[in-house]
């Protein structure tokens, strides 16, 4: 997730879920402007870990022959799947008519996809992930079919619209009514918080995936569900604290990157209660959030 995981906390999630509980996994979005993304900035999106659960590159433009060149890098270079976003609502996307920017245009969007699918030419199978609508989710099975007429191997819907944000009430029905409209896979997307979410989000609309967003960074161990005990969950925090210090040129620091875990981690009772969580983001003293945490995956099984 964009601006908030380094790709090392998807590495760590993909090692503690085995591939029949987690299929898969993306990238952040890589933003293509007009020039074709370089390799190495690939490189650095996917991280050196390499796991049977493919992980597909994510995509985010709106120039074809930019996202084709970058498409066909990443394919050089042996990533199993390339995604396409048209669902995120960030202001700077939306200027460029990228990311949730496409919906508007339901035509152009299938053109992007047809080109990308193009330039892939067959090698890996291309995706894409949209959002219910822009500002109303009327045209969910529009925007649906112009990503199947594009030539999309899966349709991943996040079931709110642009203007919806990331509010907590969801509608899944919108999943399934692009169910009902495209013969591609679906992948439905909104509010899988927990393990039973998962299959009960397949249950209910139809769709043959389920991709989760927060629930993961709550959760790691969402994909299997697995409940694990404090040392665990803190062990985790841990391992991906070592990780970044480990990892040069990170934008953030290691402990800001575990806070942004904490915002809405869950997992094994680390975080008690919405006032630990207060008392966990305001502690200024990096040092002292690492003490802790070492305290608790010393202490084996609370
Ligand atoms: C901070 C943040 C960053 C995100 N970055 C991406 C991204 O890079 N690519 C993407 O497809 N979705 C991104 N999303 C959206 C999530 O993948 C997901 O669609 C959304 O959060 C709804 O799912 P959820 O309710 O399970 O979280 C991001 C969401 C958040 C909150």
């Amino acid at each position: 997730m964009e601006g908030v995981t380094a790709p090392s906390f998807r590495d760590l999630v993909l090692a503690r879920n085995p591939p029949e509980a987690l299929g898969g996994a993306y990238t952040e979005f890589v933003r293509v402007v007009d020039h074709p993304v370089p390799k190495k900035v690939f490189l650095e999106h996917l991280g050196p870990r390499r796991f049977v659960a493919p992980v597909g590159v994510q995509l985010m433009g709106r120039d074809p022959r930019a996202l084709m060149a970058s498409a066909v890098h990443a394919v050089e270079l042996g990533v199993p799947l390339v995604d396409l976003n048209f669902g995120c609502p960030a202001k700077g996307a939306l200027k460029g008519c990228a990311g949730a920017g496409a919906l508007r245009d339901p035509c152009g969007m299938e053109e992007v996809v047809r080109s990308v699918v193009r330039a892939v030419a067959g090698a890996v199978p291309v995706t894409a992930k949209i959002r219910a609508g822009y500002d109303h989710a009327r045209d969910v099975e529009v925007l649906a079919r112009a990503v199947e007429a594009g030539g999309a191997d899966l349709l991943t819907v996040h079931c709110r619209t642009r203007a919806e944000g990331y509010q907590p009430e969801v509608d899944w029905t919108r999943i399934a009514r692009a169910v009902a409209a495209v013969s591609i896979p679906v992948c439905g997307n909104g509010s899988v918080e927990t393990h039973a979410d998962l299959e009960r989000m397949r249950r209910e609309t139809g769709a043959e995936y389920a991709m989760v967003g927060r629930g993961a960074i709550a959760d790691p161990w969402v994909f299997s569900g697995q409940h694990v005990t404090a040392d665990v969950a803190a062990g985790f925090l841990l391992e991906y604290y070592d990780y970044l210090v480990a990892c040069a040129g990170e934008p953030k620091s290691p402990v800001q990157r575990v806070k942004q875990l904490l915002r809405y981690w869950t997992a094994g009772g680390v975080v008690r209660d919405e006032d630990d969580r207060l008392v966990w983001l305001r502690e200024p003293d990096p040092l002292a959030v690492i003490a802790r945490l070492r305290a608790l995956a010393a202490a084996p099984g609370a």
